[in-house]
């Protein structure tokens, strides 16, 4: 997606190569209140301060690279969500974004429920004392043993994705005498616009059941006569990074339909549905998310118009955000190390992490921005490719951006809207340690999950 044609004050070329930047900011200095997290501003001395902590000494402290999340910003976002749906809905975070037991005890405090889709996570939840019965618990390939242990627990829903798991799931939930609260996950064959490997209801894909040629009835009908589960609704989620409501109106006019189905064959109405997440953040000034409140409204008068028009009861909607809550809270902090002009056509700046503690860019042509944060700068703009320090060329955090052209080794950089999908979808590639996260608020910084260590690497391989 190429924004826009060459940009004015190039640097190290006569001519910019083609790439997906658009022209600099006016302002290289500014941060973009879009992109950054809410309490994220300059210092009089230009270092870019968040949460009451300036990010010097952050990394002096932590060390670099580090996400530093705003807890403050994080609850602000989870209490708009809980309040946009008020009491006759429930909005469960998705816990695949980024989890970790603070965050679990900062979505309990702020009244959000959670979804997890791994023994993990589920582990990870209830060791911070997320109360069961508001956790659902996804995945396609889930094991009896996440399955038992699921319900054991206590789960508040099982989201069932396959015909085998409505079986398996009825099976284990009868052989420990309980009747298990489940939902059934369908795809309704809408490809919402978004990447190709993050799209998912479609139905040439692993998730879910397809409405079509009845299948999702047929699920229905197998879980209705089964004594072990409790069929409390339909479930559809339609992909990620989604900016178009249209999406979301054919899924909810579909999962309508079906209950109306389910009603005219079964007399029963089925009290919930769940919409899933795939809410799309800004990553760059380009990006224009909607508000919780917008979206709320128009999830909940597409839901409510459509159970009109089918004469049923409006049934309870429930939505998973994950990257909406957390994406904008968090960036990554780095420390520029080799800085690399290449004649006629960008200067490459190597950072001390890269493409494990931040896949997305290789995996998904993700665009980011990126600035300058230890101090300010007025030199002039230069085009350059934000790299890691991997074994490989697609070691690619930013792709194309502006940084002021006196950048030096020892500068701080920075890169917003990581909070989603970047620590949570981490890796050791290259024996590289995983950075630690880092809350701020109220001029302190406390270490949510510390950084990995050596003896970690270590630990793990007996051999
Ligand atoms: N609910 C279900 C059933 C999901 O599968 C997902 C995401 C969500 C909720 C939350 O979606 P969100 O609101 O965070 O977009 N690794 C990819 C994203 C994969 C999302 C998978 N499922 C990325 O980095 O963009």
């Amino acid at each position: 997606m190429s924004r826009s044609a060459h940009p004015a004050g190039p640097r190290h070329a006569d001519v910019l190569p083609e790439g997906h930047y658009s022209a600099p900011a006016a302002d290289l200095n500014a941060l973009d209140p879009k992109v950054w997290a809410e309490t994220v501003g300059r210092d009089a001395d230009g270092a870019v301060r968040v949460g009451g902590v300036d990010v010097k000494s952050l990394a002096e402290q932590h060390g670099t690279p580090a996400y530093v999340i705003d807890e403050a910003d994080f609850r602000a976002r989870a209490r708009a969500w809980r309040s946009a749906f008020g009491t006759e809905a429930d909005v469960f975070y998705a816990g695949k974004a980024f989890l970790s037991r603070a965050v679990v005890r900062w979505l309990h405090e702020e009244g959000l429920n959670l979804d997890v889709c791994s023994g993990g996570e589920l582990a990870t939840a209830l060791s911070a004392g997320m109360p069961a019965d508001r956790i659902a618990f996804h995945g396609n390939n889930k094991s009896p043993r996440e399955i038992q242990r699921a319900i054991e627990a206590g789960v508040g829903r099982i989201v069932l994705d396959s015909f085998q798991e409505i079986v398996r799931v009825a099976h284990i939930a009868q052989s420990l005498g309980k009747r298990q609260r489940v939902q059934i996950r369908i795809t309704v064959g809408v490809e919402a616009h978004t990447h190709e490997f993050i799209a998912t209801a479609h139905e040439d894909q692993k998730f879910g059941i397809p409405l079509a040629g009845g299948q999702a009835a047929e699920a229905v009908r197998r879980a209705l006569q089964l004594d072990g589960l409790e069929l409390i609704g339909i479930h559809s989620h339609i992909g990620s990074q989604i900016f178009d409501m249209s999406g979301f109106e054919v899924a909810a006019h579909r999962v309508v339909s079906l209950l109306k189905e389910i009603r005219d064959e079964h007399g029963v109405e089925l009290p919930e549905i769940d919409l899933g997440g795939g809410l799309g953040i800004a990553y760059t000034s380009a990006d224009d998310p909607r508000e919780p409140h917008e979206i709320a409204k128009a999830l909940t008068d597409i839901v409510t118009r459509e159970c009109e028009v089918a004469r049923l009861r409006t049934p309870r909607i429930s939505v998973e955000p994950g990257r909406a809550i957390v994406g904008p809270t968090a960036f990554t902090l780095y420390e520029v190390g080799t800085i690399k002009p290449l004649d006629g056509l960008r200067t490459y700046v190597s950072v001390d992490g890269g493409m494990s503690d931040n896949i997305r860019t290789a995996l998904y042509d993700a665009e980011y921005s990126v600035a300058l944060v230890s101090r300010t700068s007025d030199a002039e703009p230069m085009l350059v490719r934000v790299v890691g320090k991997h074994c490989e060329s697609g070691d690619i955090v930013v792709k194309d951006a502006f940084l002021p052209a006196d950048l030096a080794p020892g500068d701080l950089i920075a890169v917003p809207a990581t909070g989603a999908y970047c620590r949570s979808m981490a890796s050791n590639y290259n024996h590289v340690l995983r950075p630690p996260v880092v809350a701020v608020r109220d001029g302190e910084a406390k270490v949510i999950v510390r950084r990995e260590t050596e003896e970690d690497l270590l630990r793990l391989d007996v051999g």
